[in-house]
């Protein structure tokens, strides 16, 4: 089984998802969450399993600064999960309510997603001490102009893996506005060095023939991409007027349910209008990568022999390395040491 990655970050959904009261229900790295957002406007993420009798708190409503469950209208606290009340206690019947409990794990909103911490170990969490959840560069605190997410059904390696490999597009994203024809590859080449927790393309510039969509941005329009641990991608795409980003957060949700979030953010004021049209694509493409990979599990069911064949293929490589030393390194208690060496790789796509 493939390995979920804790002690870091993981996006749960878009922060527009949490409007009006809403109770959502989610499950993540095996475990179900209910998320909300409390009285005061703050999210909070519970485990979404009544210790009373089991049944699932988004069946409840939120009540003030927690959540009451719909069985027996026990409520507990947003902000950690106590139990605040109980109402088929009679005055003398003192139970220590403070004793009983749902996790509530580390929640943060950011540009419009609500990301949360997956714990090691939950016991030792100083929430006011962790590190910022991910964030896109250049934007501020924007909300994404479009926010997708699919359903891929494969574990979390095999949707990163999709994700990040640089030469499938020639023959998977195919359709009649975008290369129409596979066999026409081109010769790439692309400086990689270590980043993080895991490793960065270096700026290239896009556009020197001045095409029209990179003008909107200003001159001189250059893209760098970063993938770091547990699975995120961010392309960020800059002139010397405006950024575009895409963000891309990889969640696992069951062990063969991956949930792939895609937002983009630009800082162009007037592109309102362009948001159904983006949002069409990042649709077509997204989905385009999910089902060549849902394709892909017809034959990892007899568990085959796989191969990772040269500098088309190091990306992954370096992905299950990075992968295998974050967890040597928590194994073993000491820093994580990134295992990427910076060079540069070709290939056609
Ligand atoms: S099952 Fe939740 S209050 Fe009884
Ligand atoms: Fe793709």
């Amino acid at each position: 089984m493939t390995a979920w990655l804790r002690d870091c970050w993981y996006l749960a959904l878009p922060s527009r998802d949490l409007r009006g009261g809403r109770l959502v229900p989610k499950v993540m790295l095996g475990e179900p969450l209910v998320f909300g957002r409390d009285a005061s406007g703050r999210v909070f993420a519970l485990r979404n399993i009544c210790p009373h009798r089991g049944i699932p708190l988004h069946h409840g409503w939120i009540d003030g600064d927690g959540v009451r469950c719909c069985y027996h209208g026990w409520k507990f606290a947003a902000a950690d999960g106590r139990c605040l009340d109980i109402p088929s206690l009679v005055p003398e019947q003192k139970l220590h309510l403070e004793r009983i409990r749902v996790a509530a794990p580390p929640v943060r909103e950011a540009q419009g997603n609500v990301w949360v911490w997956f714990a090691r170990d939950s016991a030792e969490i100083d929430a006011a001490a962790l590190p910022p959840p991910p964030l896109a560069p250049d934007i501020g605190d924007r909300a994404p102009a479009v926010a997708i997410a699919m359903d891929f059904a494969c574990n979390v390696d095999d949707a990163a893996l999709g994700l990040m490999d640089p030469t499938h597009a020639a023959f998977v994203h195919t359709s009649w506005w975008w290369r129409k024809n596979p066999k026409k590859v081109r010769l790439k080449e692309k400086s990689y060095i270590p980043y993080g927790a895991g490793f960065r393309m270096e700026r290239i510039v896009l556009g020197e023939k001045g095409s029209k969509p990179y003008r909107l941005l200003g001159r001189g329009t250059s893209s760098e991409i970063t993938f770091e641990l547990p699975g995120l991608r961010i392309e960020h795409v800059k002139g010397d007027r405006h950024s575009v980003v895409a963000l891309t957060a990889i969640t696992p949700c069951e062990a063969n349910r991956t949930e792939v979030h895609q937002r983009i953010y630009w800082t162009l004021p007037a592109l309102g209008w362009a948001r159904p049209l983006v949002r069409h694509l990042a649709r077509v493409f997204l989905g385009q990568d999910r089902d060549v990979v849902v394709k892909q599990q017809e034959g990892l069911a007899y568990k085959p022999n796989l191969m990772l064949v040269d500098d088309a293929d190091t990306q992954a490589k370096w992905y299950h390395r990075l992968k295998q030393e974050y967890l040597k390194a928590q194994e073993e208690g000491r820093p994580f040491r990134n295992p990427v060496e910076a060079r540069l790789l070709r290939y056609q796509s």
